[in-house]
C-alpha cells in the first residue's frame, strides 16, 4: 500500500468534477487539491503563459509528499502535459488520453464531438490523439467559452433560458456533424451535461474528461490502505468564493475550508 496523497490541480473550482469521481471510487486516498482561483480561466491565455502556470502548480504540489499528480484542467492537459511530466519526478495524469478512451469506446458510428475552452480546442490534441488511435474517425471541435463563467456562476440547470440558449448556438454544428459521441472536454462542462443532453438528444454519449481521468488513475497507483481518505483544499485567492462553489462541483460538503497560498512564490 502506499498512504501518500494524489496531488490534483486545476485552474480554479472545476477540477473538482474530477475530485468528486476519485472520492467515489477511491475513498482511502489522501488528496491535496490546488485551485489557481487567482488567475482562472486559463483557457483564454497562450501556451507559454499555461505552461508557466503549470510549472507553479507542480511545484506547489510538490511541497508535499505525494505519489502522483492529476491534471484535472483539460487547458493544462491539452498544452503542458508533455512539458511538465518530463521535468516531475511523480507520475502525472492529465484528463485527455482517458476522455479519448472512453469516447473510443463508446462511438459506434465513428464521429465523435470534442468541447472546451479557446486554448485546448486550439492546440488540436483532441483531434489528433483519436486519430492516431483509429485513422478514419470523424472528429469535430468547438470551443464553449461562456460555458465556464456560467458554471461558476451556478447558471447550470434546465429550463434556465441562458445555458439553453448557449448551448443550442455552440452545439450546433456539432450536431449538424452527426456525432454520436461528445467529450465534455473542459472541467465545468459537466456541471451543464443536463442542458447538453437536452440539445444532443438521448443517442449521443456524453464522456466526462475529469471523471475518466480519475478512473485512469485507479488503475495505475498502488492505493492506499483501508482507511478513511483526507482532502485538503487550497486556492491562490481569497477561499470564500471556491468554499461557496466547491460543494456544487463536488456533490457534497467540503471536509475542510480551502487555505490561502501564494502561487507567485512558486
Ligand atoms: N479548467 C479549465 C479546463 O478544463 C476551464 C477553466 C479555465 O479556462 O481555466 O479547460
Amino acid at each position: 500500500m502506499d498512504n501518500r496523497a494524489i496531488g490534483v490541480f486545476d485552474s480554479g473550482v472545476g477540477g473538482l468534477t474530477a475530485v468528486r469521481r476519485l472520492h467515489e471510487i477511491m475513498p482511502n486516498e489522501d488528496i491535496i487539491y490546488f485551485g489557481d482561483t487567482g488567475r482562472v480561466p486559463y483557457g483564454t491565455r497562450s501556451p507559454e503563459t499555461i505552461l508557466k502556470y503549470a510549472r507553479q502548480d507542480v511545484r506547489f504540489l510538490r511541497k508535499f509528499d505525494i505519489k502522483a499528480i492529476v491534471i484535472a484542467c483539460n487547458t493544462v492537459s491539452a498544452v503542458a502535459l508533455e512539458t511538465v511530466a518530463a521535468e516531475t519526478d511523480v507520475p502525472i495524469i492529465g484528463v485527455v488520453w482517458p476522455a479519448c478512451a472512453k469516447a473510443l469506446s463508446a462511438t459506434r458510428t465513428g464521429r465523435i464531438g470534442v468541447i472546451g475552452t479557446q486554448a485546448t480546442v486550439r492546440s488540436g490534441v483532441y483531434a489528433r490523439m483519436l486519430t492516431a488511435a483509429r485513422p478514419g474517425l470523424s472528429v469535430h471541435m468547438q470551443a464553449c467559452p461562456l460555458f465556464v463563467p456560467l458554471a461558476e456562476n451556478g447558471r447550470v440547470h434546465r429550463g434556465d433560458i441562458v445555458p439553453e440558449t448557449l448551448a443550442r448556438e455552440y452545439l450546433a454544428p456539432i450536431q449538424a456533424a452527426g456525432v454520436d459521441t461528445l467529450i465534455l472536454a473542459c472541467t465545468h462542462y459537466p456541471l451543464l451535461s443536463e442542458v447538453i443532453a437536452d440539445v444532443m438528444g438521448p443517442d449521443v454519449t456524453l464522456i466526462d474528461s475529469g471523471a475518466a481521468a480519475a478512473e485512469s488513475v485507479r488503475g495505475m497507483l498502488i492505493p492506499a490502505g483501508d482507511r478513511a481518505g483526507d482532502t485538503r483544499y487550497f486556492v491562490s485567492d481569497d477561499p470564500e468564493g471556491f468554499n461557496r462553489l466547491a460543494p456544487g462541483f463536488l456533490n457534497g460538503p467540503l471536509s475542510h475550508p480551502a487555505e490561502r497560498v501564494d502561487i507567485s512564490d512558486y
